[in-house]
Formats: C-alpha cells, sequence, structure tokens
C-alpha cells in the first residue's frame, strides 16, 4: 500500500507564508542537497507546492517516464512563454518529431565545423587581454558563449549589432525568469519597469530570430552552421505526428530555445571552472602541461578533442560540483506512485542535480573540486546529471562539454588564472547558477601561446 502527498515530509527552513523561499534564495546547492531527509521532501513557495525527488533511482525513474512525468510547473510556464513550444518546452506528445527533426544539427559530423566557430570565438574574446589584468570572468563568460553560439548557429554572417543585441535580450530574459518564477501569476503582469523590460526583450529577440530565419530561407545558402542544418532537417519516420520539417516559425522557436539553453549554462560552467582552477594551482598547471602536450603551440581542432582527456575530466568535475542547472520541474500527468508515494495528478515535480553531485555515497569529500575522479569513466549513469537523462535529456550535451573544452584548452594554453580576493564569490540570481561576479588575474604564459598578444 502506498501512502498519499501528506506523507511527503515538508523541507527544513519552512516559514510561514514565504515557505522554502528563503532558505533556498540563500544557498540554492546547499538547500536543495541538504542530508539528513527522505527520498522525497515537499518544497513551498508561497502558495506554490513541489515534491523535490531525493533518491538518485528515484530520479532516473521520474526523467526515464516522460508520458506520466511530463514537462511543466512554474518554470516551463514561465519558459512558454519566451520560447514558444520549442524542444524543450513541448509537451509529450508533440516532443519525438521536434526532437528527430533537430538531433542531426548535432551529429558528431558537424563538429569540426563548430569547434573552429568556438576556438575562434575564445581567440577574439581574449585577444585584449595583457598580462596582469584582471578580469571579471563573470562578464566575460557570457559574451564568450553567446558568440561562440552565435558562430555555431549562423555562422559568422549575422552582423556585430545583432548579435550584441541578441545577447542583451536573452540576458534581460534570464535575469526576469528566476523573479517571474517565484511571483504568483496575478501580479507579474503588472506595468512595471521590470515586466516592460521583460515583454521588450521578449518580442524583439523573436522579431529578430525570425528575421534570420526568413532571410536565409530567401538566399537559400547551405552555410555550415545549425541554422541550415535545423532548415534543411526532414524527418522520414514521420507518423501523422506533424509535418515532415520544421516551419519557419518551429525553426525560431529551436534558435531561441538554444539561445537560451546554451548560453548562460555553458557560461556559468566556464565561470565556476576557471574558479577552481584559479584556486587550485597544482591541477592548473598539471592541465596546461597536458594541454600542451596535444597541442604542441597550435588551437585545438575538433580532432584534438579525444586526446584532451584532462580537459574534458576537468569539466565534469565542474559539471558535478557546479551545476548550472539546479533545478528543472515536471508535472504528474496521471496518478501514479514514486518511492511508495502515491501521487496524484497535477502533482509538481522537482529535480536538481545537487542532490545527485552532492551526495557523498556517491561522490566521497563532494564538496571537494578534484577532476582526478573522473580518470575512470563511471557506469552508473545516475550519478552525474548535469544534462539531465532520458528522452529529454540535453541535445546539446556533448556540444556543450567539447565547446568547453575547446574554450577551455584555448585560454590554458595562454594564460595562467590567480584569485585577486579569498572572499566567497557572489551567485547570480538567475535561471542558472553561476557567479555573479568574478574577478581573476590573467598571466600571459610568454611566446608560442594560443590566441593571447601578439
Ligand atoms: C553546460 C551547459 C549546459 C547544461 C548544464 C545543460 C543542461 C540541460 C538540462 C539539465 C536539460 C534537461 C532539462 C529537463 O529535463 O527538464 C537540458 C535540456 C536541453 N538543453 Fe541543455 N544544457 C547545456 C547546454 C546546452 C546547449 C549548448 C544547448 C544548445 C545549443 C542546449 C539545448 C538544450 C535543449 C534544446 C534541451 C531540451 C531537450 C529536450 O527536451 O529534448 N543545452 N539542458
Amino acid at each position: 500500500m502506498s501512502s498519499g502527498l501528506g506523507a511527503v515530509p515538508l523541507a527544513p527552513g519552512y516559514v510561514p507564508l514565504l515557505g522554502h523561499t528563503a532558505a533556498m534564495l540563500r544557498d540554492r546547492p546547499g538547500f536543495l542537497a541538504s542530508p539528513g531527509q527522505g527520498d522525497l521532501v515537499r518544497l513551498r513557495f508561497g502558495p506554490q507546492t513541489m515534491v523535490l525527488v531525493r533518491d538518485p533511482d528515484l530520479v532516473q525513474q521520474v526523467l526515464r517516464d516522460d508520458r506520466t512525468f511530463d514537462k511543466g510547473g512554474p518554470f516551463f510556464d514561465r519558459a512558454r512563454e519566451v520560447v514558444g513550444d520549442g524542444l524543450a518546452t513541448c509537451p509529450h506528445e508533440r516532443h519525438r518529431r521536434q526532437r528527430r527533426l533537430c538531433q542531426p544539427a548535432f551529429r558528431p559530423g558537424r563538429l569540426p565545423d563548430y569547434t573552429e566557430a568556438v576556438t575562434a570565438a575564445a581567440r577574439e574574446e581574449t585577444a585584449a587581454w595583457n598580462d596582469g589584468d584582471v578580469i571579471d570572468v563573470a562578464r566575460v563568460m557570457p559574451a564568450l558563449a553567446s558568440r561562440a553560439l552565435a558562430r555555431t548557429m549562423f555562422s559568422s554572417r549575422l552582423p556585430a549589432h545583432t548579435t550584441r543585441q541578441i545577447n542583451e535580450d536573452i540576458a534581460t530574459l534570464l535575469g526576469s525568469v528566476i523573479r517571474r518564477m517565484l511571483t504568483p501569476a496575478p501580479f507579474d503582469r503588472a506595468p512595471t519597469p521590470g515586466h516592460l523590460r521583460y515583454e521588450r526583450a521578449r518580442r524583439r529577440l523573436r522579431q529578430t530570430v525570425s528575421g534570420v530565419v526568413a532571410g536565409r530561407r530567401a538566399d537559400g545558402t547551405d552555410d555550415p552552421d545549425l541554422l541550415s542544418a535545423l532548415l534543411s532537417a526532414a524527418d522520414p519516420e514521420t507518423g501523422g505526428d506533424g509535418p515532415v520539417s520544421l516551419t519557419d516559425e518551429e525553426v525560431a522557436d529551436q534558435l531561441i530555445t538554444f539561445f537560451i539553453a546554451g548560453t548562460e549554462t555553458t557560461a556559468g560552467l566556464m565561470s565556476w571552472m576557471l574558479y577552481e582552477l584559479a584556486r587550485h594551482p597544482g591541477i592548473q598547471e598539471h592541465l596546461h602541461a597536458h594541454t600542451a602536450g596535444v597541442l604542441r603551440g597550435r588551437p585545438p581542432r575538433a580532432a584534438d578533442l579525444p586526446a584532451l582527456s584532462y580537459a574534458e575530466q576537468v569539466v565534469d568535475e565542474a559539471l558535478r560540483l557546479h551545476s548550472p542547472v539546479w533545478l528543472f520541474t515536471r508535472t504528474v500527468t496521471t496518478e501514479t506512485r514514486l518511492g511508495g508515494v502515491r501521487l496524484p495528478a497535477g502533482t509538481a515535480i522537482a529535480i536538481s542535480p545537487y542532490t545527485v553531485h552532492w551526495n557523498p555515497d556517491l561522490h566521497p569529500r563532494p564538496r571537494e573540486f578534484d577532476p582526478g575522479r573522473w580518470k575512470t569513466p563511471r557506469t552508473d549513469r545516475g550519478a552525474h546529471v548535469p544534462f539531465g537523462a532520458g528522452p529529454r535529456r540535453c541535445i546539446g550535451d556533448r556540444f556543450a562539454v567539447q565547446e568547453t573544452v575547446a574554450v577551455l584548452s584555448v585560454l590554458i594554453s595562454s594564460w595562467r588564472f590567480t584569485p585577486v580576493t579569498e572572499r566567497p564569490v557572489k551567485v547570480a540570481l538567475s535561471a542558472s547558477y553561476g557567479p555573479r561576479t568574478l574577478r581573476l588575474r590573467v598571466h600571459a604564459r610568454g611566446p608560442g601561446h594560443v590566441g593571447g598578444p601578439e
């Protein structure tokens, strides 16, 4: 026999009226990973209740059954306002066709073009750095990540002011999402300056991206980029679940989705990685020596990526310790049982990689940065979920890891990073989890380095 929702314990840190909002905003990973609770706990945000799944096996059960645990919940309602019914936000019944149509854009064969775009973006973004400069990495990495993604999506044919405008609009939208997620619906449409900024950014972004799609469709060129891959995608398997190719509106939805899903997350990952390397000079020097041994002074190419294995270990460890996606939600579509608890239809479910990644049974000394733990790849896939799991797993997972390995290799070949303060880093209040400011000193590594000052 199973018990109902009432038997699920309330997470610690509950305050009447506010619920868990304050506890969570104080320290999101610490709150979500806090030990001594059950497999499932209840979270309250104002009038909203969510069930946080903490047990790694139950996390897999939820993520692998996207029919029973479909996309939904407050985060997705907000995200849908921006990206329409794109791949990340569409419900289960519209997902399979879209996934089949988008997948070819991410197949490994396209990687050489993307690696070149990413490496060029990293070299451009760091070209003005000088030996001894103090750089706010948390400001540079979003610019680098969106420059890299813009080049990957549109080759280099987008005018600089259009890329800048897209970046600004995305930053505005992501900055608003968490506040909107925690604001009850009737209040979020009040004509406050914040809401008006959000609406302006939302409309302008769609207009810009739709214009780019229409322009490419009209001139018909086949550039080696993600946009061409999406425009030419055709799905031979389509079984009546929609047209065999993506409409222009769907292509715009996907591009906005990729920008939203892929910029801030990757930038957060890159920032955390440099934060940890600056605090662990031994690891940083080992990474430099390993990278130099593979690249011998030239920029990384796609063919080098498998040999840059230590850089990939560093990326995996940063993804574990500082998962940029800190929470995602699902909604129960039909009454079901999870861990012996009966969940009625409509129950909101929350998953956080931190409950898994900071679990000492799965990762001993969980708060220590130790890339060595990834020397042998893990076979228990449930232990590492920075990209989710199951049918809705991140479509950009390999791209994101390889992009980050390429950027890291460019940076570490030319620069050494040291901290300028011992003070704890402040975290941005945004949809993903990344530093708000992170000032590091950069030291040029001398002649023969990649992409630094000539
Ligand atoms: C470090 C970087 C990234 C992290 C940590 C990350 C994480 C995630 C996670 C956890 C999910 C699953 C969410 C859920 O199940 O509700 C997801 C989905 C998704 N991500 Fe990423 N992501 C990253 C980079 C990217 C990039 C670069 C792109 C595209 C270029 C991208 C596109 C997507 C899309 C389209 C989905 C939805 C997939 C589907 O529902 O079929 N992500 N991502």
